[in-house]
């Protein structure tokens, strides 16, 4: 079968971001994004491609190249749905916040209502993909929704986990590492793994596209970002025992990256790892395995994020301890919010968590970063209800320009690894500085002698 029409459920940065590259890629292929938040499709019509609601590197020109053409965003999910004969569920499915697994399992409530949705609308076969990360066996909910209140029509399942990261979503999506699909292995269920093989084949090497069962291909997207994520508690475990022994974290991710069996990436100690993927999917994989009765497994994984949490922590009692165990009324400034550079995104970021632990020490924060909208900032920290968001409001401010939001601060705090962060006039900074003046560098991006030498006290991570 050939793919004619796609419709993806969910444009936020995997839905929209993928789509847009499936549609640029295969000029034949008609693709509709929908989304229940009418905002965000607006946002992702605007006339001004500027202005789409995920900030991607070369995101802007895709959607420009293919928007009007054969890539459109619309509310209309119903027809969508019905026109379509392959679906892509990308919605999301954060940590359940409530009940039964609160805390750890994935709430699966929108993927289910996605499921009837599709099942009322159909009234031609259809190829059901799931993109959004899913505990393993999902797909046989989705496929007893589907058969249990459908009008009779056929429904193929696969599972096509998304692997891009964000800041670089675009050059994941044009050139993967792999793409992964998992399908029923009977006769039906080949043919809809081939149907979608055959969309990625127009620009993806057919011996990058693996094929699986379903169960393979669920279960190694939540372990492709437990084992990314391990790493980087691992690292951040190491450097807190270079803190207390004087190797050099740098030094140390260097010397055991040039093994080629374990390899430079994912090996930068940081102030801990946030995004929307590794908590929710180990917390998962965690929920899971607890369930199977797999206690050893479950607390193996757990660990990783109790260390990420530790880091997190750590970086922010550092703080304190070196401003002289007070913070109180203290300016801080941070560069940075987002949980990573390249993009707007600020699910999880380290900086909430950092932030917050300082505002229960009433710490004045000043906050700095070039893709984050201020709003976003009170958002996050609104989030957590450690207190009101007038108190929020009133201990934090957000700053358009770097230079004013570290005025007159006594230590200022790298969270986000943005380019720019080095390029700055650091001498000027610290000439607004008080004195002593702090830089805490949770990212290992600044040029530690050269702000020494302007008269800095630097606190790197790992050394
Ligand atoms: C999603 C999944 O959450 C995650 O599990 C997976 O690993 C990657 O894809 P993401 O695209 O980052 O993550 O989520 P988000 O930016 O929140 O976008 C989801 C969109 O789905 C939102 O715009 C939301 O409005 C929309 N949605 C949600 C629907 O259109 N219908 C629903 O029923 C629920
Ligand atoms: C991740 C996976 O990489 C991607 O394949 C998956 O599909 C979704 O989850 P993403 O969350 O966009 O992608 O970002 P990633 O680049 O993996 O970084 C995650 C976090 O780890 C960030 O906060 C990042 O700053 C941190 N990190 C990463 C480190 O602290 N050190 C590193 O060496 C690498």
């Amino acid at each position: 079968m050939t793919v004619k029409k796609i419709c993806c459920i969910g444009a936020g940065y995997v839905g929209g971001p993928t789509m847009a590259v499936i549609a640029k890629q295969c000029p034949d292929i008609q693709v509709t994004v929908v989304d229940l938040n009418e905002a965000r499709i607006a946002a992702w019509n605007d006339q001004d491609v500027n202005k789409i609601p995920v900030y991607e590197p070369g995101l802007s020109e895709v959607v420009s190249e293919a928007r009007g053409r054969n890539l459109f965003f619309s509310t209309d999910v119903d027809k969508a749905i019905d026109d379509a004969d392959m679906i892509f569920i990308s919605v999301n499915t954060p940590t359940k916040t409530y009940g039964a697994g609160k805390g750890q399992a994935a709430d699966l409530k929108w993927i289910e209502l996605c499921a009837r949705q599709i099942a009322r609308v159909s009234k031609t076969d259809k190829i059901v993909v799931e993109k959004s990360t899913l505990p393993v066996r999902t797909a046989s909910t989705l496929k007893d929704i589907l058969q249990h209140t459908g009008n009779g029509v056929k429904f193929q399942i696969l599972s096509n986990p998304e692997f891009l990261a964000e800041g670089t979503a675009v050059e994941d999506l044009l050139a993967p590492d792999r793409v992964l699909i998992g399908g029923d292995q009977n006769e039906e269920g080949k043919k809809a793994i081939e149907a979608l093989v055959s969309v990625y084949a127009r620009w993806v090497p057919r011996e990058r596209i693996l094929t699986t069962n379903v169960w393979s291909s669920e279960l190694s997207k939540l372990t492709a970002n437990a084992f990314l994520a391990q790493r980087v508690s691992s690292i951040n475990s190491l450097s807190e025992l270079c803190e207390h022994t004087e190797a050099n974290i740098n030094e140390v991710a260097r010397a055991i990256g040039t093994d080629s069996r374990i390899g430079p990436k994912f090996l930068k100690a940081s102030v801990g790892f946030g995004g929307s993927c590794f908590q929710k999917d180990i917390l998962n994989l965690v929920y899971i395995a607890r369930s199977y009765g797999l206690t050893e497994v479950a607390d193996y994984w757990e660990q990783v994020i109790i260390m990420n949490d530790h880091q997190k922590k750590r970086f922010a009692n550092k703080i304190i301890k070196t401003l002289y165990n007070t913070v109180n009324g203290k300016k801080i400034a941070f560069l940075g919010w987002a949980f990573k550079k390249d993009t707007n995104d600020t699910r999880e970021s380290a900086a909430i968590y950092v932030a917050d632990h300082l505002l229960y020490e009433q710490a004045q924060v000043a906050v700095y970063d070039p893709k984050v909208p201020a709003q976003q900032v009170y958002v996050d920290l609104d989030y957590l209800a450690t207190r009101s968001s007038e108190e929020n409001g009133k201990l934090v401010q957000i700053h358009n320009d770097p230079y004013e939001a570290c005025k007159g601060a006594h230590a200022v705090a790298v969270l986000t690894e943005w380019d720019e962060f080095k390029h700055y006039d650091w001498k000027r900074i610290y000439d607004n500085m008080l004195k002593p003046a702090h830089i805490f560098d949770g990212r290992n991006i600044l040029d530690r002698a050269q702000l020494e030498s302007i008269g800095f006290k630097v606190c790197p991570i790992g050394s």
